[in-house]
């Protein structure tokens, strides 16, 4: 059975939920969780493929963990390796950031040779700009718990069903 590695920051819960949204849409057992907060470099050995999550702070940074935890990743765990990213921002109040932390993880994968998968549409969202968009897409899951929470179940659901193809 192939494993997964979820990595997550989350500062006030929102990253933490949908991971465990996440998760729990796959068979159990193929994602393991890991909070970055407590996150060694070692933790990253022994997976097939990962899954990572970060919410937007500050005007357009990485949540606070993960912007430390980023600097653990290497290409020798990273590289050749399939990678999904999500992340959780606020498209009203930050319209000119939404979900940047995504752009920013991306950018760092790929600059450790990993492929990543599992881009999103950017419809039915109302922002102005984002580091998240990759052509016509979000290069990962942009959530909104705090104006659009009714539509995370659903976005989780389609998003884990092209993971099943993209990422396993
Ligand atoms: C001070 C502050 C700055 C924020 N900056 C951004 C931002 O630049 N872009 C964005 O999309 N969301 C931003 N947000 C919204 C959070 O990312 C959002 O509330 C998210 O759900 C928090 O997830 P977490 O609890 O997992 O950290 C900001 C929120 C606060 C309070």
């Amino acid at each position: 059975m192939a494993k997964i590695g979820l990595f997550y920051g989350s500062t006030s819960g929102d990253t933490l939920k949908a991971s465990e949204m996440i998760a729990a849409e796959f068979e159990d057992g193929v994602v393991e969780l890991h909070d970055v907060r407590k996150a060694s470099a070692e933790d990253l050995n022994g997976y097939d493929a990962f899954i990572f999550g970060t919410s937007t702070w500050h005007w357009g940074g990485l949540q606070d963990e993960w912007a430390v935890f980023e600097e653990e990743l290497g290409a020798e765990q990273i590289k050749g390796k399939k990678v999904a990213l999500f992340g959780l921002g606020d498209q009203k109040n930050y319209p000119e950031n939404f979900v940047d932390g995504i752009g920013l993880l991306g950018k760092k994968v790929k600059s450790l040779g990993a492929l990543v998968v599992g881009h999103w549409p950017t419809e039915g969202y109302d922002f102005v700009a984002s580091q998240a968009v990759a052509g016509e897409a979000f290069l990962g899951l942009a959530l909104d718990q705090d104006n659009q929470s009714d539509q995370t179940p659903d976005r989780i659901h389609k998003w884990v069903t092209l993971l099943k193809q993209q990422l396993l």
